[in-house]
């Protein structure tokens, strides 16, 4: 019987036949193929994810994403609505737990910790992970109270020195300062809504956090807010870790070093920013960036 060598790109070759072949070098990804492309594993990383599962009940949301979250960078995470981008982010500081149905399966580090481990205090674990949520949600209190009220509850600050300023440096960093140092015995809820987002971001470094995530900070701000933002991400980035949900891929863009891109639970592609925006590599990143997807 003749000896049959069997290759993926010409199909079946009978030697000794010589005929010319025309050789299709397959070096595209087909949409259908979900494993994550681009590099997801970062050399000293603040945050490993791997094998990470999400389920709502019988639903699975997240599939088996696993990257590395890396320090004094922002991840941007990107993709269409319902993907799971938000799902993602909460099981970074576990508010999943909060969620009743969600389970959550995999491995999730903090600095080789393990964030799951049962003996872990969720609630310093979210001092250490802040979040800043979609809509401005300030306290009903005054903003002073807004910012100190981390502080207080973390027993960082124990007298009103320390905490005045905590309070100063903090709605400094959120480039709030100048607009509310008159008034900070005012209730938090009446700022406008960049100022009270601004005010969330304080709150959340107050406690002085190792790692923000952000889910959509900008989506209820006007352009001038969101640069506002974007600018204090930029600031922000040199002392803290950052995650980022967005919808504007401009956004992404502007303020990330890596993006991430999700599609129906599936972590698709990630790189760098730049990378992803001008070459992406799977065909569901590229449709979705170039505004093809739907
Ligand atoms: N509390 C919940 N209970 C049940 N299913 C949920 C819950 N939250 C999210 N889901 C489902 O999980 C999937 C991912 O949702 P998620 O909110 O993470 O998407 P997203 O990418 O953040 O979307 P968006 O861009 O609209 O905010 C969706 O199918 C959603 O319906
Ligand atoms: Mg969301």
């Amino acid at each position: 019987m003749d000896t049959i060598i069997e290759s993926s790109s010409v199909g079946l070759i009978k030697p000794g036949v010589i005929e010319p072949i025309k050789v299709e070098v397959q070096n595209t990804i087909s949409r259908d193929d979900r494993t994550t492309v681009g590099e997801a594993f970062v050399d000293d990383p603040r945050m490993t994810l791997r094998n990470v599962n999400v389920f709502y009940g019988a639903e699975q949301a997240i599939m088996d994403v696993s990257l590395d979250i890396g320090k004094r960078q922002v991840v941007a995470m990107i993709g269409p609505s319902g993907c799971g981008k938000s799902t993602f982010l909460r099981c970074i500081n576990r508010m999943n737990d909060t969620i009743d149905g969600c389970r959550v399966t995999g491995d999730i580090k903090l600095d080789g910790e393990d964030i799951y481990h049962p003996d872990l205090d969720v609630v310093s674990l979210r001092s250490r992970i802040g979040m800043v949520f979609q809509k401005p949600n300030p306290f009903p209190k005054s903003i002073y109270d807004n910012v100190a009220y981390g502080p207080r509850i973390h027993g960082i600050a124990t007298n009103k020195t320390d905490m005045d300023e905590i309070v100063v440096t903090s709605l400094t960093k959120a480039g709030l300062w100048n607009e509310v140092k008159d008034r900070l015995d005012q209730p938090g809820t009446g700022l406008s809504g960049g100022q009270q987002q601004r005010l969330c971001i304080a709150r959340a470094i107050a406690v002085n956090p190792e790692i923000v995530l952000m889910d959509e900070p900008c989506s209820a701000l006007d352009p001038i807010a969101t640069a506002k933002i974007e600018e204090l991400i930029d600031e922000l980035r040199e002392q803290y870790t950052i995650a980022i949900v967005t919808h504007s891929m401009q956004q992404a863009a502007r303020v990330s070093q890596r993006t991430a891109y999700f599609h129906l639970g599936d972590l698709i592609e990630i790189g760098d920013t730049d990378q992803i925006f001008t070459n992406p590599r799977h065909p569901l990143t590229e449709d979705y960036i170039t505004g093809r997807f739907g």
